[in-house]
């Protein structure tokens, strides 16, 4: 059976290993930079052992789950052999950046699950449904197939090339969250409601607004001023926002811009509501 070695013993390094390992697959070896978090993590792998990353890379497939940064000095450093695979899971950087361990006849890959790792042991739970973007020569994209199966996880193929935008996207659906959220916290704080109970508030209208969108699509989900063409509202809201900072304005209108097209879309909203809404927005503050 291929055996199975991690290089980087972080969060998504400790999730996947564990991960594999319950599903019979026999990783056999952990390095990091430290061994303190190269040993923790191969104590709860049975039959895993910390190993310095020469050693791990004798592996059949290796898996680089370093930063982005030390991928491509480490493909340049490791002694990979002809047959070998070696898969790094960025979804930034591309496939190419292994390319000193393919010109040693390594078969190289991408496996890149879309999925949030800040907390390994709630991320072990996630992985089943979750996607994973997957990159390789047939053979490996074959056996990387196998283990997202073995994962239950769906499999997106990447072409060669694509991984910037590809996962510059995927931001919306992931930081940028917190990003919107954090706009919220900083209008809500500006007459004296705290973090703590902005969140409390608002995440679960924003876990009610994902199940929407998951069982009626991005358009048929839409709520608020905009889905019922209410351009008083939003010219309310444009204003005060503006007031309390440009920079707060500008996010509005550029989001509610966006919001318009989608109402557009849904076809809710006649094209008089729609030119109202446009209006509304009007230009941003010099
Ligand atoms: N976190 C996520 O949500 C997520 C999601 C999808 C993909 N990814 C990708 O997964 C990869 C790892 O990200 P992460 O969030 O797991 O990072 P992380 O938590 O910072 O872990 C990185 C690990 O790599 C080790 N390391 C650093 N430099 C090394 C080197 N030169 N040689 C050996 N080990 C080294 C660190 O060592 P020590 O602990 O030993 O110091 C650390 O344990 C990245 O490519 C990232 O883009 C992450």
């Amino acid at each position: 059976m291929t055996s199975v070695a991690f290089i980087g013993a972080g969060r998504l390094g400790a999730t996947l290993a564990k991960a594999l390992s319950r599903h019979g697959m026999p990783v056999v070896a952990i390095a990091s930079r430290s061994a303190t978090s190269a040993t923790a993590l191969a104590q709860e792998i049975p039959g895993c052992r910390a190993v310095n990353a020469d050693i791990a890379a004798e592996a059949d497939l290796v898996f680089l789950t370093v930063p982005d940064d030390e991928i491509g000095p480490l493909a340049a450093r490791l002694p990979w052999r002809a047959g070998q695979r070696v898969v790094h899971c960025s979804g930034a950087t591309e496939v190419a950046v292994l390319e000193p361990a393919q010109r040693r006849g390594a078969l190289t890959g991408g496996f890149h699950p879309l999925q949030i790792f800040s907390d390994p042991d709630r991320a072990l739970g996630l992985l089943a449904g979750s996607s994973v973007a997957i990159e390789g020569p047939a053979v490996l994209e074959a056996q990387l197939r196998q283990i997202a199966d073995a994962l239950q996880m769906r499999v997106i193929v990447l072409p060669a090339g694509a991984r910037a935008l590809y996962h510059g996207a995927a931001s919306f659906a992931a930081s940028f969250l917190l990003s919107m959220l954090d706009e919220a916290v900083a209008v809500w704080g500006s007459f004296g409601i705290d973090e703590k109970a902005t969140l409390q508030a608002l995440l679960p209208l924003a876990r009610g607004t994902l199940a929407a969108a998951e069982s009626k699509g991005l358009a048929g989900a839409l709520a608020g001023p905009v889905s019922r063409g209410d351009a008083s509202v939003v010219a309310r809201h444009v204003a005060v926002l503006d007031a309390l900072g440009p920079a707060h304005g500008a996010l509005y209108r550029e989001l509610a811009r966006r919001q318009i097209a989608l109402a557009r879309t849904g076809g809710r909203v006649n094209e008089e509501r729609l030119e109202a809404l446009r209006e509304a927005i009007g230009r941003p503050l010099a």
